[in-house]
């Protein structure tokens, strides 16, 4: 039987897709079994509930693309640097304007675990551009996986039609999500990192699921605010 020094070893030789995929499983297991995005799973999502995701998905795509701008030349940012295939905050604006009008800016509604997810992407931007990469990853290779099942059922679930107020889920930039991933994989693989680094990388990753899960937690208990 594989011991766990002799797995963590294993793990530590791979490279870092690997090794952040291999860190963040038990996370991801949980993210995906919060209560909100169970619903999500039974096709139970509420109008309300999805346009509070959406004021808070806002919150942090300002965070996280403003931290990727602006460390875009940073040699462990600028592999994985890709604003033209993911950038996410035009699109979330869009539809929070399909469904809030024009003064939807004035209405959005974010809970305090919203801003504590923000208020770290910013520090890792100013002090770790080097985790970057850890935050982006947890947030963009999910929306091109889970994220593209749960854009099918938000539109099922909510009766939208022709794509309007889900903007969110689709990437026009990116014609394949699984040779994307491939891409973006390589790309990080490529990024290099001393030791010191590597485990600084994993561990942000493991904090990016936990800072997503209590978002999810609190917004399933929250009330979104009335168009
Ligand atoms: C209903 C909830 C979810 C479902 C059904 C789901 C499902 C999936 C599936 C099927 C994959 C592809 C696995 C593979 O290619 O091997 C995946 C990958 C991924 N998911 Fe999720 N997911 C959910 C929630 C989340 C959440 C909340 C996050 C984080 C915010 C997340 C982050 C990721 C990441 C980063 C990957 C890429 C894993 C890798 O290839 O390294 N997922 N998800």
């Amino acid at each position: 039987m594989e011991t766990i020094e002799k797995k963590q070893t294993a793990i530590m030789d791979s490279e870092l897709s690997e090794q952040i995929k291999a860190a963040t499983k038990d996370s991801h297991v949980r993210a995906e079994n919060t209560e909100l995005m169970l619903s999500y799973q039974r096709g139970r999502v509420s109008l309300r509930q999805y346009q509070l995701l959406l004021c808070s998905l806002y919150k942090i795509y300002e965070a996280l693309e403003d931290a990727l701008d602006t460390n875009a030349s940073h040699e462990a940012v600028a592999p994985i640097y890709f604003p033209q295939e993911l950038a996410r905050l035009e699109s979330i604006g869009k539809d929070l304007e399909y469904f809030y009008g024009q003064s939807w800016r004035e209405k959005l509604t974010v809970p305090d675990a919203t801003l504590r997810y923000a208020q770290r992407l910013r520090e890792v931007g100013r002090d770790h551009p080097e985790y970057l990469v850890a935050h982006a990853y947890t947030r963009y290779l999910g929306d091109l996986s889970g994220g593209q099942v749960l854009g099918r059922i938000t539109q099922k679930s909510l009766g939208l039609k022709n794509g309007e107020g889900l903007s969110f889920f689709s990437f026009p930039g990116v014609s394949s999500p699984n040779l994307f991933k491939q891409l973006y994989r390589s790309r990080m693989n490529s990024v290099e990192l001393t030791e010191e680094q590597r485990h600084g990388v994993l561990r942000e990753a493991v904090t990016a699921f936990e800072l997503n899960i209590q978002m999810m937690k609190r917004l399933k208990r929250s009330r979104a605010p009335r168009p």
